[in-house]
């Protein structure tokens, strides 16, 4: 493998040096090609741009694997469930059964959002993006809990277990209130004895005398669920959590942050989008033709939602571990979904499509995990909450590495600009 990488412009030559990652990953380190020479790399995007080096989640889009820590995903999915995966991918280890215990009765004794906090809720209208809510109230973490958010990595990674525990375990219970608030229900507190997933399912939809006690396969499919969305590598939130944390910003901060990034649809949003695509198929009794000929467009707007992915070009392993649990949750559950139907029969006519075999398009994580979210009773505009859920400890681990890194830098991208060239000031009466 090539050890040594030059550039040459016109005819001189800028050595530039390689770095190769554990599973071979190849890069050439351009960061002393502006000093050099004046130029920098242009990648709009940074769709060819390895921002940093990171120790948490290896991708290989070209071959569908993604593994935790060196962890498959397929045996994480067969074998953890989720408060295990977020352990691993935190700490870099799957836990003792010590550390399982002491994670977990830290995520228990975090769990409850305190009665100053809950006045935040009222603030925001009934029918308020459920998203906006989130970032919103979890960045509010950081003014209620500042001993633990200071700006100051060096004291913030001291607190970091006791903060990385509130935000996972709090989010969830935000994430719960969020859907009461919207329902005019009043607030389900955490029980302290239940397992993660089964008091998000408690909070989420017990009444004030009667329990919710949710059946093992629900229980079962939301852990997987949860654990699909763990990490992702640098995809758009995590760059963002990153980014943010770079400047020294708490955990909190650039976890809201990160909510913020999740929301749009061509990101998190897009297991929203799909259930809205599904369902208007479902309604019109269209076959879904509509939608694939307007996704040919090649509008952004008009996207095949669900379908395609930035780095997976093969195939999303999670998508094909969803697919399958997909059919099996609801089998299990008795729920006849016509929108996994309609989902099957848009997935078969867009993969025996040009279009989407000659771009790659295949259907991501997002396109199969809306019906087991609406299996379990939850409604489509929580669906993007959920992934948040999932997501906080790869946010939390992507944080502390850049917390914890003594060489780091705060993020600082270069532009190329392409505006106005210099032009002096006219006043505004002889504009023409
Ligand atoms: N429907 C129709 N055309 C598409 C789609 C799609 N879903 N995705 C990509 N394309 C086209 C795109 O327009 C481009 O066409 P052309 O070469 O003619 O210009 C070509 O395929 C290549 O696109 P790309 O460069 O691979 O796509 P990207 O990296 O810019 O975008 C994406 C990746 C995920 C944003 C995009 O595929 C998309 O918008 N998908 C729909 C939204 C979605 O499902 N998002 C969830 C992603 S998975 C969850 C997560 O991690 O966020």
């Amino acid at each position: 493998m090539a050890t040594n990488a030059s550039l040459k412009i016109d005819d001189k030559e800028y050595p530039l040096p390689v770095i190769v990652g554990t599973e071979g990953e190849k890069a050439v380190d351009t960061r002393a090609l502006r000093t050099a020479s004046g130029y920098v790399a242009f990648d709009q995007g940074y769709g060819n741009t390895a921002s940093c080096e990171s120790q948490i989640t290896y991708l290989d889009g070209d071959s569908g694997i993604l593994r935790h820590r060196g962890y498959p995903i397929e045996q994480l999915a067969a074998q953890s469930d989720y408060v295990e995966t977020a352990y691993l991918v935190i700490y870099g280890e799957l836990p003792s059964a010590t550390q399982r215990k002491e994670f977990g009765l830290r995520l228990r004794q975090n769990a409850a959002v305190e009665t100053q906090m809950q006045r935040i809720f009222e603030g925001f209208p009934k029918d308020a993006p459920p998203m906006a809510m989130l970032s919103s109230i979890v960045a509010s973490l950081a003014a209620h809990y500042p001993h633990l958010a200071t700006n100051n990595f060096e004291h913030d990674l001291k607190s970091f277990d006791l903060a990385a525990a509130m935000a996972i375990s709090k989010i969830r219970t935000i994430g719960a209130m969020i859907y009461r608030y919207q329902k005019g229900l009043p607030y389900i507190f955490p029980k302290q004895e239940l397992p993660f997933c089964e008091n998000f399912l408690h909070m989420m939809f017990s009444e004030p005398y009667q329990d919710y006690v949710a059946a093992p396969e629900i229980a079962k499919a939301l852990n997987l669920l949860l654990l699909l969305h763990a990490d992702h590598e640098q995809n758009c939130s995590t760059s963002t959590v990153r980014m943010v944390g770079s400047s020294a910003a708490n955990l909190f901060t650039s976890i809201s942050a990160g909510i913020c990034a999740l929301s749009g649809p061509l990101h998190g949003g897009a297991n929203t989008a799909v259930m809205q695509m599904l369902q208007s198929i479902h309604d019109e009794g269209d076959d879904g033709t509509r939608f694939i000929a307007a996704a040919k467009s090649g509008s952004k707007t008009n996207r095949l939602m669900g379908f395609g992915h930035a780095v997976y070009k093969n195939f999303d392993p999670r998508a094909k571990i969803i697919g399958k649990a997909c059919d099996d949750v609801l089998a299990k559950l008795g729920i006849n979904d016509p929108l996994l139907a309609i989902a099957k029969n848009l997935e078969q006519a867009a993969l025996k499509d040009d279009y989407f075999v000659s771009r790659k398009l295949y259907p991501n994580v997002d396109f199969y995990s809306g019906i087991i979210m609406r299996a379990l009773g939850v409604p489509v505009n929580m669906f993007t909450v959920l992934f948040a859920i999932g997501r906080a400890p790869g946010w939390i681990a992507n944080w502390r590495e850049v917390a914890a890194n003594p060489k780091g830098r705060i993020y600082r991208p270069r532009q190329i600009y392409s505006g106005a060239v210099k032009r002096d000031y006219v006043p505004i009466g002889q504009r023409g």
